[in-house]
């Protein structure tokens, strides 16, 4: 395998780091930053023609960072990169997956149309995928998914006595599945409607069984915390306090912390898909070993 050359945009050095130490391909120093009004400015600072060259970039608050992504491709291309990829562990606007009210934008389509046409693969981390099955539905380059699954429930087997484990949507039957499969513990899922970004109501769960339990609420994405506070209020209600959140990527909108530990959770446990605070579960070897694999089947010329 050639390694690729790591690029990091602004906010990935810690990430672009740990894959360089993992990978070997080296990291390329670039300047990245904003003019006084309000512009991207972007220069590479080493040597790329010819390589192989991975763009690390995880896209939360994705607007500037997909403009600032965008300039940095062109311009390794136009330097002689020989390939560029993204490695993306958060993928954005996959949520907006389906045209829900008349008009409204297929921003995970389009969004994906736009990554395909900059760079030549992707590697994320569990991207919000429902009403689309596969990322080959969203994306035409070879995109790799990297599961987090086994590292949280590696984490929840290590930390959490006796877990319940509860998903608070359809969305999240997939992971809380997989990962109480991991666990041996048993789970539930819960019915989520969502009238507004910040606006939603969780059904309440069946715990009459569950006695003694810890109860684990496992979700992709902790964007608002109002799925989450939503369904820590259930369980309240019904007796269950000290709940431990786990999520895969940390979005953390507005005051989202604060308000979920006001809600009562006892813990809040992320991974490092996105640099926060609440980063307990690191996903850098896995998502090392998805890169590999890219550029294995580029190497066989996929
Ligand atoms: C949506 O279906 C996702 O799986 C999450 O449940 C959702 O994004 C969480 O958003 P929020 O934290 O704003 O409730």
């Amino acid at each position: 395998m050639t390694a690729p050359a790591l690029v990091a945009l602004p906010g990935n050095e810690a990430f672009a780091e740990a894959l360089g130490v993992r990978l070997g391909g080296g990291i390329v120093e670039t300047e990245v930053r904003r003019f006084p009004d309000g512009e991207t400015y972007v220069r590479v600072d080493g040597k790329v023609e010819g390589r192989d060259v991975a763009l690390v970039s995880t896209l939360a608050d994705p607007d500037a960072k997909l403009v600032g992504s965008y300039l940095l491709t062109r311009t390794l291309r136009d330097l002689g990169a020989r390939r560029v990829g993204l490695i993306a562990p958060y993928l954005p606007y996959m949520r907006q997956d389906a045209r829900f009210r008349p008009g409204e934008a297929l921003s995970s389509t389009y969004i994906g149309e736009l990554v395909s046409s900059w760079f030549d693969w992707l590697v994320t981390v569990d991207p919000h995928l429902h009403r689309h099955p596969a990322l080959g539905d969203v994306f035409t380059i070879p995109a790799e998914n990297v599961h987090a699954a086994s590292l949280l429930a590696q984490w929840i087997r290590e930390h959490v006595p006796e877990p319940l484990l509860i998903g608070p949507d359809a969305e999240s039957h997939q992971w809380v599945k997989s990962v109480a499969g991991e666990v041996d513990a048993p789970y539930l899922v819960l019915e989520k409607i969502r009238r507004g970004d910040r606006s939603v109501s969780v059904s309440a769960p069946d715990l009459d069984a569950y006695g003694g339990h810890t109860p684990v609420l496992v979700d992709d994405i902790i964007s608002t915390g109002h799925t989450l506070i939503e369904t820590i209020a259930h369980l309240r209600a019904a007796g269950m306090d000290g709940a431990v959140c786990v999520a895969i990527h940390a979005v953390f909108a507005e005051d989202a912390l604060d308000a979920l530990r006001r809600a009562g959770a006892r813990d809040v446990v992320t991974t490092n898909t996105i640099a926060h605070e609440t980063n307990r579960i690191d996903v850098s070897d896995a998502v090392a070993d998805g890169v590999r694999a890219m550029m294995a089947s580029a190497g066989r010329g996929v």
